[in-house]
Parts: structure tokens; C-alpha cells; sequence
């Protein structure tokens, strides 16, 4: 990463959102920082082993105190990363009301209506991390902006650099799915949105599909030349436009499966479900997960396959998400009625077919659970990629238990074969991959999982990062 402008160092900059630590007050007044979840966090924080970068985002809460965001500041320091403080209300605009009620439906197929004022307030949170980015940012650093919290950012950012004399190259990555042309112009500000991205250098996707997509509203709204298979022109300036992989660092569960704790924990779980099939669940509790999809079909599986009565649990984490949002706290009731119903139903004096967390399992519970399960069931309706599927495959070298995907899941246009797909709403269908998952021989586990392993090891998140920089440094040098 050399560059002369900046005395043959091109410093990396990561702009999102979330941070890699989410920071909460106490009641006693005291800052404390947790560990954020989702994929995000995930694949940005594989690429801290062979990159150095600082990362820019918002803390989670309002600090005004200067004194309380120097201590902040200084405990997010210790991740590299960076503070963009907001106001809370702005912030709840901005996060809950514009990003995750209308963007993130929209990026999954759902409709939406504009919310004129949260697009202000969207615009203006924009405009802070452009103003707090570029005034950190020298003449040739790397900007990295990461997903639809930030669509506006690339060209604010451009803006200000520009003014400020420093030439940067500015790339841009979305961890959703881009929806057909069709659906995103539904939205009333779909231009200003997508020029916004198109102020990039590089702009990554995860699939090939999310960038098709992409390249035909770029054509379709503002007539921006599209030169396949990656390029688009646009106000006289090349925009290249790629598939990513995306992926998780398999070592860090290697290395987590051979802790003491981990392997008692294992052999105390295998103990308590020695004469079960365990079937693990691990989402967001968000509806793009298709949780109850997944219910209504495993319900419809208990009912089918009486024979297996007390011989299969699915344990089902569902980490909080976003519970601000009124959408995501009526999932939380319809998915504990569900829940409430097929364990009535189902429960018998020996246990229950279903075990349901509500709440976020710390890292090694999470490895030990996915090291335990005899299969891995994932019902997207839409999802970017997942990465769960991903995590469940480097904790199975053992067991090489069966993955079992929405065929919605970006991370299934890459499994070849390699894992068991179903469209989610079918229940039938879903039912029955379930049966197929737990009842698959074990040389076709073998071979399933080789192809999945090998998947994984390859695509790693250090090997995307690495190559969306290494693009975005040669396409700007
Ligand atoms: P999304 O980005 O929509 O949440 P992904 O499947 O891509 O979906 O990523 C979810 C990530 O969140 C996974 O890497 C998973 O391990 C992680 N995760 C799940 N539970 C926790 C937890 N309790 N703490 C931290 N990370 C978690
Ligand atoms: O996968 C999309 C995404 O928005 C990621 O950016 C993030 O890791 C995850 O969902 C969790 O979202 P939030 O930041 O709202 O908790």
C-alpha cells in the first residue's frame, strides 16, 4: 500500500455504522462495551489479523459530557476504532426509523412508505461521519464505507476531500441484497441513493445477482453507461463494480474448539442430547431470518414424523436485534406464541423438540452448540450472504453434520451442491429437507462437507478484505 502522496503510506480507513463494541451506560453512570453482533462486525473483524485500519462508527448511545466522550473515546481507541457521536434522536431517526424501516425492507422486498423526516435526518447523519472521516482522512488513504446506514457517504466524502486538497479512494460495500430494478424504484429517493454510491472507486456486493441488480438501476434511473463486467460510467468517472466473497476466519473456531472449556462443554451437551439428532438455529431475531417459517415447518415435521418423538431438538438462539423497532418487537411475540405452541404440543415428560434462546450466547457456547448439532437449519426469506452457515461448517470437521439453507440466502449460490436448499415458505418442502438433513448417510455428510470445508477455508474474510483493497488500490493508484 504505497503511495507518495502520503510518504508511501496509504493508511486504511473503515467507515460503518456499528462498531466492532457497542458501548451502554449503566445505572451507576459507568461506560461499558460489549461485543457487536452480525455479519458485519464478523468479516470486518477477520481482517484485523493481516490489516491494520482505524474504524469509524457510531458507539450506540449519546455522550455529551466532553469529559464522558474522552473516556469513550478512549476504551474504543484500545479496537482502533473511532467515535462519530450523534444526538440520540437524530441517531434513532437515522438508525431505527430511515435504515431499518424503510432501506433494510426495502433491500429485502419488502414494501415501504417515505418517511420524510427520518430522510433528513438520514442525510444529516451522513453528513457528520463525512464531516468527522475527511477531516481524519490524508491526502491517499483507503476509505472503506460499509453498508445502506452510509449510501450517502461516498459522495458527501468525495465533497469534502475535494475541498480540502486530499485525494482518497473511496470504496463501498453493502451487506444486504440490492433488489431488482423494479423493486428499489419504489422508493422516492432511489437517485439520490444510488449517485451517492456511485461517488465511489470500487463498489463490492456479495453475490453476482446483488450487483447485476445494482448495474441495472444505475442504467434504468440515471442512464449511467454499464460496460460488463464490472464497470460503470457515470458523471465522466469509472465506477468498478464486483462480487466480493465474503467469509469468517475458520481458525479462530479451530482454535476455540481445542479451549478446555469448549471440549467439556461439548462432551457435557453431547451427554444431554446422547439419544437425539440436534438441529441448531442461530439468527438475529429479525424477519428476513424467516424464523417462523422455520417453526411452522418444524412443527409440520413433528407432526409427520411421530416415530421420531423424543429423538430431535432444534435449539434455536435468536440474538436481539433492533428491538427499538416496532417490527422486529411484534416478531418477538409471534415467534414466543409459536414457540408457547409447539412446545405445548409437542413437550412430553422427557423434554421438549425445541429449545429457544432469546438472547445473544457467548462466543464459546455458540462454537460448542454448532459442534454438537447434527445439522445447521437457516430459513432466510432474503439474507446477503449469512455467515452462520459459514461458522457451522468450520466446527463440524468432526461430526461433518448437514447444512440445511434457504436457497434465499446469498451464501447458497456458492454451495454447489454441498448443502441441502428448499425455498422456505414451501412448507413441505422445508419439512422434508429437515427429515433428509437428519436421516443422510454418513459418506454423503463426508462428501458434502469436504465441498463445504473447502469452501470456507479458501474464501476467508482476511482474503476479502484483502482483495476488495488490493482492487481498490490498483484501480486508483
Ligand atoms: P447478520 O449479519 O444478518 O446478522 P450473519 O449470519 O451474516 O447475519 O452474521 C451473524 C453473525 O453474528 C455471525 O458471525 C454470528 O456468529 C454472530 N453472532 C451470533 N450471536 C452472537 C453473539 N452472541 N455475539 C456476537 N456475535 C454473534
Ligand atoms: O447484515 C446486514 C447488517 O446490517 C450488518 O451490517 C450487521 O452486521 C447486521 O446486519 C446487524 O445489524 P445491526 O447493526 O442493526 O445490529
Amino acid at each position: 500500500m504505497a503511495d507518495p502522496r502520503n510518504g508511501g503510506k496509504r493508511n486504511l480507513i473503515i467507515v460503518s455504522n456499528r462498531l466492532p463494541l457497542s458501548v451502554k451506560q449503566t445505572d451507576d453512570g459507568t461506560y461499558q462495551s460489549s461485543i457487536s453482533s452480525g455479519g458485519l462486525v464478523t468479516s470486518l473483524s477477520g481482517l484485523t489479523k493481516s490489516t491494520t485500519f482505524k474504524w469509524f462508527g457510531w458507539p450506540g448511545l449519546q455522550v455529551d459530557d466532553p469529559q464522558d466522550r474522552e473516556k469513550v473515546s478512549k476504551s474504543l481507541a484500545a479496537h482502533n476504532a473511532v467515535a462519530v457521536f450523534l444526538d440520540q434522536k437524530l441517531a434513532n431517526q437515522h438508525y431505527n426509523c430511515f435504515s431499518n424501516q424503510i432501506l433494510w425492507p426495502i433491500l429485502h422486498y419488502q414494501t415501504v412508505t417515505l418517511n420524510e423526516s427520518a430522510w433528513e435526518s438520514y442525510k444529516k447523519v451522513n453528513e457528520l461521519f463525512a464531516e468527522s472521516v475527511a477531516d481524519a482522512a490524508s491526502d491517499g488513504d483507503l476509505i472503506w464505507v460499509h453498508d445502506y446506514h452510509l449510501m450517502l457517504l461516498p459522495g458527501l466524502l468525495r465533497k469534502r476531500l475535494e475541498e480540502q486538497g486530499k485525494f482518497c479512494a473511496i470504496g463501498f460495500s453493502l451487506h444486504t441484497p440490492f433488489p431488482a430494478k423494479d423493486f428499489w424504484r419504489a422508493l422516492p429517493v432511489r437517485k439520490e441513493l444510488i449517485e451517492g454510491i456511485l461517488a465511489s472507486d470500487q463498489v463490492g456486493f456479495h453475490t453476482d445477482e446483488y450487483k447485476q441488480n445494482f448495474m441495472d438501476s444505475c442504467h434504468s434511473l440515471l442512464e449511467a453507461t454499464i460496460e460488463p463486467p464490472d464497470k460503470i460510467r457515470w458523471k465522466g468517472r469509472w465506477i468498478i463494480a464486483d462480487s466480493f466473497i465474503v467469509g469468517i476466519d475458520p481458525q479462530k473456531f479451530e482454535d476455540t474448539l481445542q479451549k478446555p472449556e469448549v471440549i467439556s462443554r461439548i462432551k457435557e451437551l453431547e451427554e444431554v442430547y446422547k439419544d437425539k439428532k440436534v438441529i441448531i438455529g442461530v439468527d438475529r431475531l429479525d424477519y428476513i431470518k424467516g424464523l417462523t417459517l422455520k417453526l411452522k415447518a418444524y412443527d409440520a415435521f413433528l407432526d409427520e414424523h411421530k416415530e421420531l418423538k423424543n429423538k430431535v431438538v432444534l435449539i434455536q438462539v435468536a440474538v436481539p436485534s433492533r428491538e427499538d423497532v416496532k417490527e422486529y418487537q411484534d416478531l418477538e411475540t409471534e415467534i414466543s406464541t409459536m414457540v408457547g405452541k409447539i412446545d405445548g404440543k409437542h413437550a412430553t415428560p422427557d423434554g421438549s423438540p425445541l429449545v429457544y434462546m432469546h438472547r445473544s450466547v457467548p462466543f464459546t457456547e455458540l462454537t460448542a452448540l454448532y459442534a454438537v448439532a447434527d445439522a445447521c437449519l437457516l430459513t432466510s426469506m432474503r439474507d446477503g450472504m449469512n455467515l452462520v452457515c459459514f461458522e457451522y461448517v468450520a466446527c463440524q470437521a468432526k461430526k461433518h453434520g448437514v447444512l440445511v439453507l434457504s436457497e434465499f440466502a446469498g451464501a447458497s449460490s456458492f454451495m454447489n451442491g454441498g448443502c441441502i436448499t428448499f425455498h422456505p415458505a414451501n412448507t413441505k418442502e422445508l419439512s422434508d429437507a429437515i427429515y433428509r438433513a437428519i436421516t443422510m448417510r454418513p459418506d454423503e455428510r463426508e462428501s458434502n462437507y469436504n465441498q463445504l470445508r473447502r469452501f470456507i477455508d479458501k474464501n476467508t474474510s482476511a482474503r476479502w478484505g484483502e482483495t476488495f483493497i488490493e482492487r481498490l488500490t490498483k484501480c486508483t493508484a
